[in-house]
């Protein structure tokens, strides 16, 4: 079965401008929205970020924003991170015995730091995350680029490769549903390399990624069994209880230490899960996304759920 019979479709659906008007101009959307999204400011995500904190569950928090075609957007994108990295440096941290990572991380998306510009995009997105990434530095903060739709991948890599000689803690992300996953797992499990992996989230063409359910699962188990394998550092990103099982066989089954990998989910999915994990002792980070830009963030979330066909045709009727 497709991953989703209906994902292709709410995420092509998405992309209409008179839906995404639907969406953000009427009521029904204001509880979806608080319920994935932490809030549209920074003053909104503190007491969010503070209860998660003190649950004993780490953070990674992404400013909302993707496919910056204006410069002055995505220079306006930097300072907001650099302001947000001040704030977070300022949270309280909880005592976690036994985990090195860093409890506070943020996630960014190179296109919203300009890597979609006409001119010089990469090289500008570069020194932007570069500067994130220098005050991340000074804050004691981690650093994740996250992977967007499958045209950016090779350029994302790159950029990442080229800023972890200057930050070797600087994280990426790999996707499952992609076929050239397994072999980017392979050459990324190397010491000291931060990978989160995911299934992917993106509407992709069957030439470059799997679409069925189960060939995305099976990816997904090869591609963690050669992180987990690996000198790395993985970060096991799903909500699936099959693949937060398998993780922790393979942790028993490599004898890996139990603060050297962590499981990472998003807000607002599978509460108790996290509480569970985090309760275990071991390092479980929630990827906290906040910001008025939430648009892509929401309808990516909406279609992992056929459930929430609902939703669209609901907000569509009630304009
Ligand atoms: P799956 O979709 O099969 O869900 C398993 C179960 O989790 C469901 O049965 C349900 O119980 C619950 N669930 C999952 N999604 C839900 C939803 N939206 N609403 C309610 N319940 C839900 N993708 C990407 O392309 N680039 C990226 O950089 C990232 N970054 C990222 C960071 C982190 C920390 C996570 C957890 C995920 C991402 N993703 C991502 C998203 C990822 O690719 C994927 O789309 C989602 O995690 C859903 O896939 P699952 O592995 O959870 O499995």
């Amino acid at each position: 079965m497709d991953m989703n019979p209906l994902r292709p479709v709410i995420l092509a659906a998405a992309d209409s401008p008179r839906l995404k008007r639907a969406i953000t101009g009427t009521k029904v959307t204001a509880g979806i929205v608080r319920r994935f999204v932490a809030g549209e400011t920074r003053a909104e995500l503190r007491p969010v970020i503070g209860d998660l904190l003190a649950s004993r569950r780490l953070i990674s928090v992404d400013f909302l924003g993707e496919n910056t075609t204006d410069r002055g957007q995505a220079d306006a994108m930097v300072a907001e991170y650099l302001s947000l990295i001040k704030d977070l440096s300022a949270a309280p941290r909880p005592d976690l015995p036994g985990i090195g990572a860093a409890p506070v991380e943020v996630s960014v998306k190179l296109s919203a730091l300009g890597q979609a510009l006409p001119v010089d995009g990469p090289a500008i997105a570069a020194d932007h995350l570069r500067a994130v990434c220098a005050k991340a530095d000074e804050a004691g903060v981690w650093v994740t680029v996250d992977a967007e739709d499958h045209t950016t991948t090779d350029a994302t890599l790159s950029t990442v490769r080229e800023l972890r000689t200057e930050f070797p803690w600087l994280g990426a992300v790999l996707q499952a549903y992609l076929h050239r996953t397994e072999a980017d797992c392979a050459a990324l499990s190397g010491h000291g390399s931060r990978i989160r992996l995911c299934k992917g989230a993106y509407r992709e063409p069957r030439e470059v990624a799997f679409q069925r359910a189960s060939e995305v699962t099976d990816s997904y188990l090869r591609c963690l069994e050669i992180l987990m394998r690996g000198e790395g550092y993985p970060m096991v990103a799903t909500h699936d209880p099959v693949l937060i099982l398998a993780a922790e066989q393979l942790t028993a089954e490599t004898g890996r230490d139990i603060g050297n990998f962590e499981h990472q989910m998003l807000y607002g999915i599978r509460d108790a899960e996290q509480l569970r994990l985090a309760g275990g002792g071991v390092a479980t980070r929630v990827y906290v996304p906040y910001g008025s830009q939430w648009y892509g963030y929401l309808t990516r979330r909406l279609a992992e759920r056929p459930a929430n066909l609902a939703f669209f045709l609901r907000a569509l009727v009630s304009k």
